[in-house]
């Protein structure tokens, strides 16, 4: 089949998704597809006839994640042609032209419903899940008043807008987010006053809104479900505070657990959220659920990841790899989920 890995885009995530989208990528070529790895936001200047039969040369060259987020000043420059649009020269011309589009995108507008929106109304079969479910998994506010609406366990927590003040107020620590952030860009804890307006004005950094919630002091785990059954629990143990950007991508600084060293009975609670998660925000295809649990052993739905990291080491692939599921067979499940859902 003719795949366009789509990976780059204008996000604080844009590093963590060119990593996803070249690892992608070499999946769908030795499992003998025509790929070409795009970056959706500079685009394709060169002749795109016959792009499908030749190499994409840069898949090769894809650096790996730096320790801070990327400068997007700096990649917008980078854009010859200029023009204010999120598609680069040719992309959607060579998006038009292949069976299918693989997302390796991360946050905002690869994972917020806006490019699954796009490709829908041009016909362009996608992986992972619609525009509607996407956008209500990116905004942690909504997911947590869904989270409420189905008894799913999440920490208290409550919403604020720039400008607004606040109608309850969540004890210290609390933890601050930006509402449609990811990666743990715009996150904080907060223990006092200074330290709570320092959070929020980092939080509206990356939006109009950030979740304010009660912190859960525990551990970290994470839960990838596909096609509505949900994989074995990992455990995260970053060396820092908390499971930042640092930790996340930067080899030796968090250890991750697959199978988690928790009870089974622990294992199928935690399994059994993520699957009520997947059903409730009206997932399909393939996600990956946050956890919390606290020293009692309570149990903390934070979010749902609708684009996941795919790296060889990201969370969800070495979740797959638990039951037996390698990466290039988790890549081809999940592009046979979206063509069976053109059909
Ligand atoms: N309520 C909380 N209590 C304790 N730690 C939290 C809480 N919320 C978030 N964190 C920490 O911040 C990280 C990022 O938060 P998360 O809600 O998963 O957002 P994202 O991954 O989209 O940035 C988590 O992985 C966890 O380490
Ligand atoms: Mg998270």
């Amino acid at each position: 089949m003719r795949i366009v890995v789509l990976a780059g885009g204008i996000s604080t995530e844009r590093d963590v998704s060119l990593s996803s989208g070249s690892m992608i990528y070499r999946a769908m070529k030795s499992r003998g597809h025509q790929a070409v790895l795009l970056d959706v936001y500079l685009g394709y200047e060169g002749d795109c006839d016959g792009i499908f039969e030749r190499e994409t040369d840069w898949a090769a060259k894809v650096s790996a994640i730096g320790e801070q987020t990327p400068d997007l000043e700096a990649v917008k420059a980078l854009r010859k042609q200029g023009g204010k649009g999120f598609f680069g020269p040719n992309v959607l011309r060579i998006c038009e032209s292949s069976d299918c589009v693989f997302l390796a995108l991360h946050g905002a507008n690869g994972e917020d419903g806006k490019i699954q929106a796009c490709l829908e109304l041009l016909g362009i079969p996608y992986t992972g899940t619609d525009f509607v479910s996407s956008a209500m998994a990116m905004d942690k506010g909504i997911t947590k008043d869904i989270f409420r609406a189905y008894g799913i366990p999440t920490p208290e927590g409550t919403r604020l807008r720039r400008g607004e003040t606040e109608s309850t107020r969540i004890p210290f620590p609390c933890v601050v987010k930006a509402s449609c952030g990811g990666s743990s860009v715009g996150v904080s804890i907060a223990r006092n006053e200074r330290e709570y307006e320092a959070a929020k004005e980092e939080g509206f950094r990356y939006g109009g809104e950030v979740i304010i919630e009660r912190y859960i002091k525990g551990r970290e785990f994470s839960v990838g479900v596909i096609g509505g059954k949900a994989l074995p629990v990992i455990e995260m143990v970053p060396e820092t505070e908390f499971y930042d950007y640092r930790a996340k991508y930067q080899a030796g600084s968090a250890r991750e657990i697959c199978p988690a060293e928790i009870s089974e009975e622990q294992t199928l609670a935690m399994q059994e959220i993520a699957e009520q998660v997947f059903r409730a925000l009206r997932l399909q295809s393939y996600a990956r659920m946050d956890f919390m649990m606290s020293a009692q052993g309570e149990i903390f739905c934070l979010e749902a990841n609708t684009l996941p990291g795919m790296t060889a080491t990201s969370l969800l692939p070495q979740e797959a790899a638990a039951v037996g599921i390698g990466f290039e067979e988790l890549c081809q499940r999940i592009l046979d989920h979206a063509m069976r859902q053109t059909l």
